[in-house]
């Protein structure tokens, strides 16, 4: 073993040195240099621009923070099934969800909205979030609404459309002026929200077709890419809300565990093909009517469960969690949801927990 002295180049003389002292002064700059380009992705060099954590800070300062639920989309109840694929998506993609064949689903009902124990409305959005484990080991995760377009177009719509929802500290209630200032700034919104107000909600979960909203895209074997959105269609015939919604404060989803308790319900997968000029960036604009349609296969959910350890309570529906053959499209939403629900994911699974409101068996808690 050789000792460090004088003479050697880590010695103290040498590297006072003035050329080794130009060495590590460069490499203290580049090192200077990563650091600022970490520090920059995290947003840590400019603390007002939007990120993924003052997305979800949003959340909570609009809602309360609620311990151990998801930020958005708070109040819900699992439910299992499985997926039968027709082959008929295979031209258009190669995942395997889409052949010939029977996958196992996991999923998630809920309302939109980021408090937990909020009492069943007419108009309040219904979600259906689902996961295909699928045999080569893959998932493709999904979440989708019963909305014919998103309000918003971009992180920052969605950062504006909460700040102008948040209460005003003097009423307790949205302050109407700053709404109608985000909707001047955002005609986008204004105009997906009025679509959004002239169509009519279903009565219940089970009777309800959820979109996804997002353009994604597809790639078949031949390497062929197709913009597409989907949609989970009901097979129970639509009905619209009554007038007179029940008092009860869970009767949708006291209604859905009803339904399943009764027979199996079923979606189809439907798959709209866009064309060129179909905006695949902006989820506030619908595609023309009479776009083409595959039916890729039927979802079935038999089990409904409350939310617990290990069940869909703590799966995160990343909506890029994708398959081989399912890819993003350009929509900025994609990876803005992303990062806000690993946000929420983590602060939510790190947090005690109490039990959720929909606990079903139990009728009218
Ligand atoms: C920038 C836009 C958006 C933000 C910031 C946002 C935020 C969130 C957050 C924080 C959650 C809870 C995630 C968790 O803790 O697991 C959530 C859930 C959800 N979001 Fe979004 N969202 C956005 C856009 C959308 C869009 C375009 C859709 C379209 C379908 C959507 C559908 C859903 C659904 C279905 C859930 C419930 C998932 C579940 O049951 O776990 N969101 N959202």
């Amino acid at each position: 073993m050789s000792a460090v002295n004088a003479s050697t180049p880590y010695s103290l003389t040498a590297l006072l040195r003035p050329s080794a002292m130009a060495k590590l002064g460069l490499i203290a700059l580049v090192v200077l240099a990563i650091a600022a380009g970490f520090a920059g992705v995290a947003g840590w060099l400019s603390p007002g621009r939007l990120n993924q954590t003052r997305l979800v800070d949003e959340f909570e300062s609009v809602n309360g923070r609620h311990a151990g639920f998801r930020r958005n989309h708070a109040k819900g109840v699992c439910v299992f099934g499985w997926f039968d694929g027709n082959g008929v998506g295979e031209r258009l993609s190669h995942a395997v969800v889409f052949r010939q064949g029977r996958v196992p689903v996991i999923g998630r009902f809920a309302l939109a909205g980021g408090l937990p124990m909020m009492p069943d409305g007419p108009n309040a959005v219904r979600s259906l979030a689902l996961q295909f484990t699928l045999p080569n080991g893959e998932a493709w995760r999904t979440g989708v609404n019963d909305i014919p377009v998103f309000p918003v177009r971009d992180a920052q719509g969605f950062y504006d459309n909460l700040a102008a929802l948040s209460p005003d500290p003097a009423t307790g209630k949205p302050d109407p002026a700053k709404l109608q200032a985000f909707l001047a700034a955002h005609p986008e919104s204004a105009r997906a929200i009025g679509q959004i107000k002239n169509t009519p909600f279903s009565s219940g979960f089970a009777n309800a077709s959820y979109n996804s909203l997002n353009a994604f895209r597809l790639v078949n074997a031949a390497g062929v890419a197709t913009p597409v959105r989907w949609a989970l269609q009901a097979v129970d015939a639509f009905e619209p809300e009554p007038a007179d919604a029940p008092a009860a404060k869970n009767y949708l989803f006291d209604a859905l565990a009803d339904r399943l308790s009764r027979s199996p319900a079923q979606w189809h997968l439907l798959l709209t093909v866009g064309q060129p000029g179909d905006r695949t960036d902006d989820a506030t604009i619908a595609w023309p009517a009479g776009r083409e349609t595959i039916d890729a296969g039927t979802l079935t959910l038999d089990r409904i469960e409350a939310e617990g350890p290990g069940n869909c309570r703590d799966i995160n529906f990343d909506p890029l969690v994708l398959p081989s053959g399912i890819g993003p499209s350009d929509d900025p939403l994609l990876s803005a949801r992303s990062a806000a629900y690993s946000v929420s994911a983590a602060r939510r699974l790190g947090e005690s927990k109490t039990p959720s409101a929909v606990q079903p068996g139990q009728k009218g808690n």
